[in-house]
């Protein structure tokens, strides 16, 4: 039996799941089902990566402990990926003495062959990032990739000799040009290497949480130097020969964009390095961005899938199983792996209503409401139409080499094409004439065609929508989709019975639609009314003096004069403004804020700004007015 192991990157557990991740681990489970329903023994590995710098921090600000705030992190991602159904084969976490073992071993291998020396590091440490700076890579004095401030560290550290592998690596893209997809990511990577490599610091001093260096109890492996082993650790590594030798290397690590250098240059070369073989493919995919904006926390614009989910039940009366399928179809229908794109719940459910309610429900709907008027509900003794028959043979070649390219959009584009045909069908032999007139042959060779359609189309939708695709089967009275090996269209028995399924994606009404398109609000609970809104009091203040909040790089502690009284203000605007910027300026504040403490600092109010995607800036009055003006 041919193996296929396929990854995800592990995640960093300082927060719960959003689209991003969900994303990333629901395309690896596309890649997993599809390989298996072709027979392959499958390897599908995601976890969490829980060594890092800002895990051990978020878990300070709950003021927890790290190891129990893990656990109980750990436990909330186990049970989201549980809950959408994603069919991996192991979760592994970082803290786990397997890994543990595993990244030590990893560590001792490579300082034994010389490729790691102790060296000392002056430079800079983006914590959100988790990456190392130096003063040149800095854009502003701040992080080049996520544009916040970074740790200046002076510290003793090993390096990881990566400059050695510049060649090596250059010739091994040059061998291998699939080795990272897609293509504009290859050509990033390469001429990324071509410039110059820096040998990479691959501990850090000093800290208490994160795996020690095996000889070395003074450093912690640095995290991406303990991370990127987990690819090994979940074959087995280095205990588990038979396991290892069986799945390694890996036929696919998927990543996002944000990841690439890692994983296309410095894991590349400790594989290298440890003389073990390079992963197949790296395929890196785009991001989602939110109605236009960067997913992020500090914006409140997370969408959380499973609440898109919820909205969609509420407002379609689609069943939960089948409200996620349509969740995982939207993603991967609406933007082609790898590039970037733009989630909006208005594009979300018009993509259910014309793809999933009007072409694939319907399809089903219709067909079997005629099987049991006209064909007492049994599948009728019929020729498949030539003109079908040539679609499925055309299409599937195209299905195939999609999936294999990982182009998910495509694959799903082909099988709608399939489906527009076969609903096409049934305008074009108006089976309704046909009975009319008596052609009962006709009409049963079209309602077989309809049939072995639907079930074709239940096993090449069953990597992207499993739980719709058992309904399509079991709504033409199979148990479970069709194998993808040799599919055909000869599926089913003439004269066996097709069960009667609810209306599938029942569809969400115009009405609810173009409300929702006006207002991009779910519901009416959403809204609200003027009365509701007079009760937020809006003043403007005069900022009279600005200090940083001590172990919070987004805070700022501003005074703001606000007519009577001078209050206190705690801003998450650090990484736009700096506190001397702002000393004199007016701002609009809502003055009857329920007083909050933020990172042990009184809030008494909150400040409006407005947010794009690389901006925060606050909101003024247009001219100069007296503090404690009402806003209005
Ligand atoms: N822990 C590292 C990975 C180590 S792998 C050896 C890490 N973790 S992460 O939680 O920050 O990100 C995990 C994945 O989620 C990345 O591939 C990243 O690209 C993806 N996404 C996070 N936000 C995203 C979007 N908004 N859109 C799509 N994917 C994004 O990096």
């Amino acid at each position: 039996m041919r193996k296929y192991y396929v990854t995800t990157p592990i995640y960093y557990i300082n927060d719960k799941a959003h689209i991003g991740h969900i994303y990333c681990t629901m395309s690896a489970d596309i890649v997993a089902r599809y390989r298996r329903m072709l027979g392959y023994d499958v390897m599908f590995l995601t976890g969490t990566d829980e060594n890092a710098t800002k895990v051990e921090q978020a878990a300070s600000q709950k003021g927890m402990k790290t190891q129990a705030f893990v656990d109980e992190l750990a436990n909330h991602w186990k049970e989201y990926f549980k809950n959408f159904n994603l069919t991996h084969d192991d979760f592994i976490r970082t803290t786990e003495s397997r890994h543990i073992k595993s990244a030590q071993e990893v560590f001792k291998r490579l300082h034994d062959s010389g490729d790691i020396y102790k060296g000392s590091y002056e430079g800079h440490y983006c914590v959100p990032c988790e990456t190392y700076f130096m003063e040149s890579d800095l854009k502003d004095g701040n992080c080049p990739d996520c544009g916040r401030p970074v740790e200046k560290i002076s510290e003793e550290n090993y390096f990881f000799k990566l400059s050695e592998y510049r060649e090596k690596l250059l010739s091994y893209y040059d061998e291998h040009p699939d080795f990272i997809l897609p293509k504009k990511r290859f050509n990033e990577v390469y001429s990324t290497v071509k410039k110059k490599l820096r040998d990479v610091s691959f501990s850090r001093s000093g800290k208490e949480w994160g795996i020690p260096v095996p000889f070395d109890k003074e450093h912690t492996i640095y995290v991406w130097g303990d991370a990127l082993v987990n690819y090994l650790t979940g074959v087995g590594f280095p205990d588990d020969n038979e396991r290892f030798n069986k799945y390694w290397p890996a036929d696919i690590h998927i990543i996002g964009k944000d990841i690439i250098r890692f994983h296309c240059i410095i894991w590349p070369a400790m594989l290298m390095s440890l003389g073990l073989p390079l992963p197949e493919h790296i395929y890196a995919h785009g991001w989602w961005t939110i109605n236009g904006e960067k997913v992020s926390k500090s914006k409140s614009n997370i969408v959380r899938p499973h609440e898109e989910i919820e909205d969609l039940v509420k407002v379609s009366g689609v069943s939960e199983p089948l409200a996620r399928d349509a969740f995982r179809f939207y993603i991967f229908r609406e933007l082609p792996f790898g590039d970037d794109g733009d989630f909006s719940q208005e594009k979300f459910f018009g993509r259910y209503n014309a793809d999933l309610a009007n072409d694939l429900g319907n399809l089903l709907n219709r067909t079997q409401q005629m099987v049991f008027k006209d064909h007492s509900g049994k599948v009728p003794e019929g020729e498949i139409l030539p003109e079908i028959q040539r679609k499925f043979d055309d299409i599937l070649p195209s299905y195939h080499k999609f999936n294999e390219e990982f182009r998910f959009s495509k694959a799903l584009e082909t099988i709608w094409e399939f489906v527009g045909t076969l609903n096409g069908s049934i305008e074009i032999h108006k089976p309704w004439e046909l009975k009319k007139q008596g052609k009962i042959e006709e009409h049963g060779n079209l309602m077989r065609t309809l049939l072995e359609g639907i079930a074709v189309i239940s096993s090449l939708v069953s990597p992207f929508i499993p739980e719709s695709a058992k309904v399509l089967a079991t709504g033409v009275g199979l148990n479970e989709p069709p194998k993808l090996i040799n599919l055909n269209m000869d599926n089913l028995t003439p004269g066996s019975g097709i069960n009667k399924t609810e209306s599938m994606f029942p569809r969400i009404s115009k009405k609810r639609l173009s409300k929702l398109t006006q207002e991009g609000l779910p519901s009416d609970e959403n809204m609200v009314t003027i009365e509701e809104f007079a009760k937020i009091k809006f003043k403007i203040g005069t900022i009279l003096s600005v200090e940083n909040v001590k172990d919070a790089d987004k805070l700022l502690k501003i005074q703001v004069d606000t007519g009577k009284e001078k209050r206190q203000v705690i801003a998450g605007i650090a990484p736009w403004y700096k506190p001397e910027e702002l000393v004199g300026k007016q701002v609009c504040i809502v003055a009857n804020l329920k007083p909050a403490k933020l990172r042990g600092e009184l809030s008494e109010g909150m400040l409006l700004a407005a947010s794009g995607k690389e901006y925060v800036t606050i909101l003024s009055p247009e001219k100069k007015v007296e503090p404690g003006s009402k806003v209005k």
